[in-house]
C-alpha cells in the first residue's frame, strides 16, 4: 500500500534526500508529495526541486502566530492527501493544528537514544556528557519537545578517538538507511507502533 508523505524540514535536507532517494529505488512504497519548509533559502528546498517535489515554504513571521502557519500547512496537506507527515530536521515544535489533523501520523527522528538529550545539538550534548553509546531514535511526536512513543532505535558507539565531527558522521549514516526503512514498516503495517 503506497501512501503520500509530507516531510517537514528546515536545513540541509540530507535526510529529505535519503526518504527521496529510498521511494526512487524502490526501497519505500510512498510519494513524497510535499516538502514543508520553515526557512526559506534554506538547502533542502533546492533539493526538492532537483527531485521534483512541489515545496510549501513559508516565512513564520508573516503570519500571526502557529495555529495560522499551521492552519495554512494544513490546507497544502490537504490538497495533496498527505496522510503521513515525517519531521526531518524541522526546528520547531508541532502545536494543536497539526496534531489533531495527524493523529500519531506525525513521526520524528532524532540524533540520541532518547529520552537521553532531547532538544538541540544532541550530539554535542552526548559528546560533552561523555557517554561511549548515542544514537538515533525515531518517535511519533506528541505536544512535548522530543517525547512522544519510541518506535525504533539504532545505537552508535563513542570511541575515546572520535570527535564531534566523527560521531555525527557516523549518526548521520545511520539516519540515512533507518529512516526509510522504518517509514516503509509504518507503512506496511498501516502506522502502528512497531
Ligand atoms: C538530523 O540529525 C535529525 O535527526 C535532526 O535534524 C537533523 C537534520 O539533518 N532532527 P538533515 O537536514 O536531514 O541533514
Amino acid at each position: 500500500m503506497s501512501m503520500n508523505i509530507a516531510v517537514f524540514a528546515s536545513g540541509s535536507g540530507s535526510n529529505f534526500q535519503a526518504i527521496v532517494d529510498a521511494v526512487k529505488q524502490g526501497e519505500l512504497d510512498a510519494k513524497v508529495a510535499l516538502l514543508v519548509c520553515d526557512k526559506p533559502g534554506a538547502y533542502v528546498e533546492e533539493r526538492a526541486k532537483a527531485a521534483g517535489v512541489p515545496v510549501f515554504c513559508f516565512n513564520p513571521k508573516s503570519y500571526n502566530g502557529k495555529a495560522d502557519f499551521e492552519q495554512a500547512i494544513r490546507k497544502e496537506l490537504k490538497a495533496r492527501d498527505v496522510e503521513l507527515i515525517a519531521l526531518a530536521g524541522y526546528m520547531r515544535l508541532i502545536g494543536e493544528v497539526l496534531l489533531h489533523a495527524y493523529p500519531r501520523r506525525i513521526i520524528n527522528i532524532h540524533p540520541s537514544l532518547l529520552p537521553a538529550f532531547p532538544g538541540l545539538d544532541a550530539i554535542g550534548q552526548a559528546f560533552d556528557a561523555g557517554v561511549k553509546l548515542t544514537g538515533v531514535t525515531i518517535h511519533f511526536v506528541d505536544e512535548g519537545m522530543d517525547t512522544g512513543p519510541i518506535i525504533d532505535q539504532e545505537a552508535v558507539r563513542i570511541h575515546h578517538t572520535d570527535t564531534r565531527e566523527t560521531v555525527q558522521k557516523k549518526v548521520q549514516a545511520i539516519e540515512h538507511t533507518l529512516y526509510p526503512a522504518t517509514l516503509q514498516q509504518l507503512i506496511a503495517k498501516g502506522v502502528e507502533v512497531l
